[in-house]
């Protein structure tokens, strides 16, 4: 349990490190019974400082304290402790379409297929529990998958993936391998009479293994082994649900709490930690499975550190306007606790949302780091084609914008990997003299470079937007709106005009953001596309930023093969500048470079590399300068220099 308190001056945190039921009672000087009385009597006008009080029920406690004293401090203090997620492969931050389910092969296949008929790009198709055989967990179900291996091929062949859900709970059955395995080697969860404990999940009759084993994590690990899982391939990644553990007829639809786990520990006692025993399971078993790729999870239940494994869903929400909303709440609250890779089902879990719920949905997933849709079995099919044209239009948009800005998200995550600091962040990380801006969680910030205000409510045609203030003089960073360059140069509330197209982002004055402009069928595709730097100045015309790339896929970076660069524009004048040597060999290159905010158009520009210059062409083009192809590659050291007439 994370609790983080800020002032103008000072942030401070605590972390509760616990994991059975918690209770944390927050009191605000409103609800300060004892201190409103106290100032009552005493006729004293001051208000204490809102206090939380921790509740656990057993456990052992241990209690850590975040100094800050800036919230980024403060955030990164936190990761420190916990962890950060691993630099995930790009397809993940690419887009995922899921739905229970994808009923055969066929479906898989055509589903695929006219994403590229209609050009939308898509990374990943999902197979739910109806792939299995009969919930049985590595198992296919014969008649609707008869040749899974020539399904997952027709897919990777075109850059795409497949990940299939495998969730902890385990069916009773005597012909089930992995049901006799546990039984017989007594790797279940156990009562306190000492037998297996039996509960009822999607599988009827099951059982849970108790992760907190280190055997049953190692068996369970080898189970992912593709001499083992013999009907995946080492890119299938995975899902793994239902480990808070849910159990349909167990107390609060989990397990009781005098179950006992390895080590002697009661269920109460260790709770909270099923579904992160469970991910350690998993995480080990793709690892080992092919120990050169980084492995792809998404979890529900999640506990501090699980963002070392898995990324995060928000769970079954509805298709209703406040659960849009919450989609951006949530995910800024789990950033700021250390989970970065969070997004909520695209157009809802249950529900069947209407085009512009659908499309204003899209919109916001296109700028959360994990960007999926889904939906229960009983909802109507919602593919972006089923829709009349223009919600198909706008959908393709949303996707395509995300798919522009994979440079940006990658680079952030692997900063984050590298420093903690979170990818998306709420206003008040960075504008912590702002008040008012302390309570906006309706906008959130990616990095510090992009403001992104996503419209959650039906049918507006305009949007307020809170631009931050930098001081206590209410001073503004300069803000770009990315599909206008139309500039924001003050802080304060703006109504902001929106049609159904409209996703409003905008860039900060002062920030450089990478973008690959090429639309392909997959993130994969792209990995030589070339790049283009969106250079927006601040009020002394300059900007920084930077970008990183390597494989997109496998440790080699860890081992130094990859590309960490800083950009840097002053005195109309861009540099680069590497972090270590850049070691990644790749064939891309810098396409375009487009300058927003210069006060006098540039009559041409120069690069100059290893000591020869070159002139290049320069464009005008709505607010924005563009300078065309200088054509540098990526681990090349360069300076492009502004001529003005
Ligand atoms: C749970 C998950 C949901 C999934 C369903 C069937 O409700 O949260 O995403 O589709 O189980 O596996």
């Amino acid at each position: 349990m994370l609790i983080v308190s800020y002032r103008a001056q000072r942030t401070a945190g605590v972390y509760w490190q616990n994991a059975a039921e918690t209770w944390v009672d927050i009191q605000t000087s409103e609800t300060n019974v004892v201190s409103s009385l106290v100032n009552f009597v005493s006729g004293s006008q001051k208000t204490p400082p809102p206090a939380a009080h921790f509740m656990s029920e057993s456990g052992i406690v241990d209690a850590f304290i975040m100094l800050g004293p800036k919230p980024m401090d403060a955030f990164k203090q936190y990761a420190a402790l916990t962890g950060t997620h691993e630099l995930p492969q790009l397809f993940a931050l690419a887009y995922h379409q899921s739905r229970w389910n994808y009923n055969d092969e066929r479906d898989v296949t055509s589903v695929s297929a006219k994403f590229d008929e209609y050009n939308i790009p898509m990374d990943t198709m999902w197979l739910d529990i109806e792939y299995t055989d009969g919930k049985r967990y590595f198992t296919w179900d014969k008649f609707k998958f008869p040749h899974p291996l020539a399904m997952i091929k027709n897919l990777t062949e075109l850059g795409r993936h497949l990940v299939v859900i495998v969730d902890p709970h385990i069916k009773r059955d005597n012909n089930y391998f992995f049901h006799r395995d546990c039984t017989d080697r007594g790797y279940y969860v156990k009562t306190r009479e000492g037998n297996d404990y039996e509960g009822w999940c999607w599988p009827g009759a099951a059982s849970y293994p108790d992760f907190f084993n280190p055997v049953v994590r190692e068996y369970y690990a080898s189970q992912y082994a593709l001499d083992k899982f013999q009907t995946v391939t080492a890119d299938v990644m995975l899902w793994n649900d239902m480990n808070e553990p849910s159990v349909f007829n167990g107390p609060e639809i989990t397990a009781p709490k005098d179950l006992i786990h390895f080590g002697n520990w009661e269920h109460r006692d260790v709770h909270n930690l099923y579904g992160h025993m469970h991910l350690m399971g998993s995480f080990a078993g793709l690892q080992q499975r092919d120990p050169n790729q980084r492995p792809f999870i998404l979890t529900r239940a999640h506990f501090a550190g699980s963002q070392r494994y898995a990324a995060i869903w928000t769970g079954d929400n509805f298709a209703d306007w406040s659960h849009l909303q919450h989609s951006v709440k949530m995910c800024l609250t789990e950033a700021v606790a250390g989970f970065s890779f969070c997004g909520a089902d695209v157009g809802a879990f249950f529900g069947n949302p209407d085009t512009e719920l659908l499309e204003r949905w899209y919109q916001a997933g296109a700028f959360l780091p994990f960007f999926r849709a889904h939906a229960h079995i009983d909802t109507k099919r919602r593919e972006p084609w089923l829709f009349p044209e223009r919600t198909r239009q706008v959908i393709q948009n949303a996707v395509i914008k995300r798919y522009s800005y994979l440079p940006l998200w990658y680079t952030a995550f692997y900063e984050l990997e590298l420093t903690g600091e979170p990818v998306i962040r709420p206003l008040l990380a960075h504008y912590p003299l702002d008040k008012e801006a302390f309570g906006v969680d309706s906008q959130l910030l990616v990095q510090d470079r992009l403001l992104v205000r996503p419209v959650m409510q039906q049918g507006v045609s305009k949007v307020d937007v809170y631009f931050p203030a930098i001081d206590d003089k209410k001073n503004s960073d300069w803000w770009y709106d990315v599909d206008t360059y139309q500039r924001q140069e003050r802080s304060g509330y703006v109504s902001v005009p929106v049609d159904d197209f409209k996703i409003p982002v905008w860039q900060r004055g002062g920030s450089i953001v990478p973008k690959k402009e090429r639309q392909r069928r997959a993130s994969t595709l792209m990995l030589h596309d070339p790049y283009t730097l969106i250079i927006c100045l601040d009020r002394q015309g300059k900007a920084a930023g930077s970008l990183y790339l390597d494989d997109e896929k496998s440790y080699a970076y860890r081992q130094g093969q990859r590309i960490h660069v800083n950009y840097e524009f002053a005195h109309d004048q861009l540099v680069n500048s590497f972090v270590g040597k850049p070691k990644y060999k790749t064939l891309a290159w810098i396409e375009r470079i487009v300058i927003a905010g210069l006060e006098k158009v540039p009559s041409s520009a120069s690069i100059t590399v290893n000591g020869v210059s070159q002139q290049l062409e320069v464009l005008q083009h709505d607010n924005t300068v563009v300078v065309r192809k200088p054509g540098v590659k990526m681990d090349v050291d360069f300076a492009i220099k502004l001529n003005f007439a």
